[in-house]
């Protein structure tokens, strides 16, 4: 269902690797929603050539390779995205996770430090490395909003989230510290959107997935969050509904956050 939420309103959207991505579902949701956006992600991960199908699907938007860790990939997309949508841009999707470390089973008390610069520049710093290419070539129109996606990991400890954790915490830090200085000269809202666990390729990275999941949903008052209502919640983030929430951490995990223990799971324990 279309309410033209985003008509008018332009994107660069990151992170889209296949059809169960949180991404895929935003930019088809924006889509529908009225907006015109271009698509991106890692060179590599564009080989299967999954990204085509949904850029055909989203008005045949235009598809432009970019390593979220490399300045000058990000200086090209932000210059191509701007020339080819007509002007500066609205808004932009920041759903980019990744963790050496947690592919290659590294506990997280016996980190390999090479992969633990890599989780941080891949998972956090590259939401700084956008914002500042962003802010330098004065991309983005007064107003406009920013989303990264979180995790609760960032706040309480879940083991084999390992070094992604301390990623979260820092993607949310930057978010209130460049969400200041955007939000001064630009109006620029920064958030993010702490979603549940979620069936996506990254998702599945983590150990013990399935039974993460299956926790989550017996201690959500609601029930997990799916993909679709991520989509839609950060549809609102980029509509004008919501101009003056900027530098949070918004949890969208169906209570999850606020739930010390539910009867579901005290009924588990009973003997
Ligand atoms: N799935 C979950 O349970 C869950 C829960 C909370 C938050 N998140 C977050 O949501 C975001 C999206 O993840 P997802 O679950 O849709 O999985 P996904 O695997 O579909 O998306 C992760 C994306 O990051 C991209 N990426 C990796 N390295 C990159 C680089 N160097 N440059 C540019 N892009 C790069 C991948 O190509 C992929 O498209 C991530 O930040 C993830 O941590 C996921």
């Amino acid at each position: 269902m279309s309410n033209n939420l985003l008509k008018g309103k332009k994107g660069i959207i990151f992170g889209a690797l296949n059809d169960m991505s949180i991404a895929w579902k935003v930019a088809e949701r924006a889509h529908e929603e009225g907006a015109e956006f271009v698509l991106t992600n890692a060179p590599i991960a564009m080989r299967m050539g999954e990204i085509n199908k949904l850029a055909e699907s989203c008005g045949n938007a235009l598809v432009i390779p970019a390593d979220a860790t490399d300045m000058d990939d990000l200086s090209n997309l932000f210059d191509k995205a701007t020339e080819h949508l007509g002007g500066k841009i609205d808004f932009i999707l920041h759903s980019i996770g990744m963790s050496p470390n947690v592919r290659k089973g590294k506990h997280y008390t016996e980190t390999n430090y090479d992969f633990y610069h890599k989780t941080l520049d891949i998972s956090a710093m590259s939401l700084h490395r956008v914002l500042k290419t962003a802010y330098e070539k004065d991309a983005v129109n007064d107003w406009g909003s920013v989303v990264a996606l979180s995790y609760i990991a960032a706040q309480r400890v879940f083991p084999d989230y390992n070094d992604m954790a301390d990623a979260k915490s820092l993607l949310e830090s930057i978010t209130r510290s460049f969400g200041y200085h955007y939000g001064i000269r630009n109006k620029v809202r920064i958030n993010t959107i702490s979603q549940s666990p979620t069936m996506t390729t990254a998702g599945s990275g983590v150990k013990g997935f399935d039974e993460f999941v299956a926790y989550a949903e017996d201690m959500s008052p609601l029930g997990n969050a799916g993909s679709i209502e991520c989509a839609n919640y950060v549809v609102s983030m980029f509509s004008d509904l919501t101009k003056y929430v900027t530098m949070q951490n918004l949890f969208h995990d169906g209570g999850y956050s606020f739930t010390g223990v539910s009867e579901k799971v005290i009924e588990k324990f009973k003997q």
